[in-house]
């Protein structure tokens, strides 16, 4: 999500330094180039090599240090940075930009850049509430600088209150945010996700491998461009995005009604998910016990579930509508078949059978067929970036209907 993007992480002295290095991991993960400018209070904390190690780059500390080629560094820094993010982000930092102190290599790098600025501040509760660095925290947002929120909690002085640098992830997650594009403001996005779970009796049960990454990743990335995202899900192990509404559903038949308290009103339904086509006929009340059935048999009659994508197919009026199919053979050929059975805008094909594709994996290789018979094959990519693919289609479906 962050392939080509510099960010210069400035580091300055506070406790939360330690969550700095599992920052630059993440933001690493996710294809960044991060430098680090470490403040030399930063250094009494962790040394550079942490970061060094973490980020495959050489780590700044010194304004005055004596260069081998000439490149003042300041400037460089500052000019090729696409985002400066400050974390954690002290007092003493905050206020010196805030009152246009240039004195160590992180406030220099400030001054001369262009860049947008990002804090994520860490102190103690009473730091944090002190007028004075409220009043320098609101000077610098007057001016286009983004603070992200700190959490209340126990602090590492002991102190419980507010002044709790915001979790790795949530950083990660704003500074991805703040690069995407927002061209789906206004647009309300239903994404279903996951597998169902159809009981056998109170303690079995039929499902799938569906791990609901596809489902999570599209509900994330529709989040982060502007859309208000109801995300219905099956069980998972996932973390649902933050701001996004979360229905948690068990059955098949709870997630068609799902689909149904919002589909009237929606723009966009994804149907990522992949709900059970059948169920057993009775579920039985009690554990069906070993020994019950005179044969060596068991036999569980199953009938079919609510095709909700086919229903909702017949019965959409301007919503777009993306399915999924995840074959083992004849990918293209069944593809087409589901997309014009249930009326979808276009369908994402997958054969599951090929390695980085499918279930579980973090990968998937999908070829968008639409209903005006394009055909789009994609290479081998996360399913974060194919997030962004299939909601760039979207956007082009809903550009073309607004012609
Ligand atoms: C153990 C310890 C922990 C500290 N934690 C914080 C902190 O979380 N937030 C903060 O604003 N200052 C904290 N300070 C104070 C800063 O280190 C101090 O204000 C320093 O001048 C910051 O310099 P810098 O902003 O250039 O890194 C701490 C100091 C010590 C000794």
């Amino acid at each position: 999500m962050l392939k080509g993007k510099n960010i210069i992480l400035g580091v300055t002295g506070g406790i939360a330094v330690y969550k700095a290095a599992d920052l630059v991991s993440k933001l690493v993960k996710q294809h960044a180039n991060v430098e680090v400018i470490m403040t030399e209070g930063a250094t009494k904390f962790v040394t550079p090599l942490t970061f060094q190690t973490m980020s495959q780059n050489k780590v700044h500390t010194e304004m005055f240090g004596l260069v081998s080629h000439f490149d003042v560094e300041h400037i460089s820094l500052a000019q090729k940075a696409d985002i400066i993010l400050i974390a954690p982000a002290t007092a003493n930092t905050i206020g010196k930009i805030a009152n246009g102190l240039a004195d160590n290599l992180l406030t220099t790098v400030v001054m001369a850049s262009k860049a947008k600025i990002i804090y994520a501040p860490a102190m103690n509760t009473d730091m944090y509430n002190n007028l004075i660095f409220q009043e320098n925290m609101n000077k610098l947002k007057t001016l286009g600088h983004k603070f992200i929120k700190t959490g209340v909690g126990r602090l590492a002085c002991g102190d419980f209150g507010a002044g709790k640098m915001a979790e790795p992830l949530e950083i990660v997650d704003y500074v991805i945010n703040s690069f995407v594009k927002k061209d789906f403001v206004n647009k309300k996005v239903v994404i279903t996700a996951g597998p169902t779970i159809e009981p056998i009796d109170p303690v079995r049960y039929i499902t799938n491998h569906s791990s609901g990454k596809m489902g999570y990743s599209l509900a994330q990335e529709a989040k982060n461009r502007g859309a208000e995202v109801i995300l219905i899900s099956g069980p998972t192990h996932l973390r649902p995005p933050d701001g996004v509404e979360i229905i948690n559903i068990k059955t098949t038949s709870e997630m068609f009604e799902a689909v149904g308290k919002h589909f009237d009103d929606c723009d966009i339904l994804i149907k990522s998910a992949a709900p059970s086509d059948y169920k057993p006929i009775n579920a039985s009340p009690i554990k069906i016990k070993k020994g019950s059935s005179d044969e060596d048999n068991l036999e569980i009659k199953l009938v079919k579930n609510p095709d909700i994508a086919e229903y909702y197919g017949k019965y959409k009026k301007e919503q777009i509508m993306v399915g999924f199919a995840a074959e083992t053979n004849n990918v293209i050929e069944y593809a087409n078949k589901k997309l014009k059975k249930k009326n979808f805008d276009f369908i994402v094909a997958n054969d599951v059978t090929k390695p980085g594709a499918g279930f579980k994996n973090d990968t998937n290789i999908a070829t968008f067929i639409d209903n005006k018979g394009n055909i789009e094959k994609h290479p081998l990519m996360e399913k974060t970036q194919l997030s962004t693919l299939i909601l760039d289609k979207i956007y082009d479906i809903i550009d073309i209907k607004a012609r």
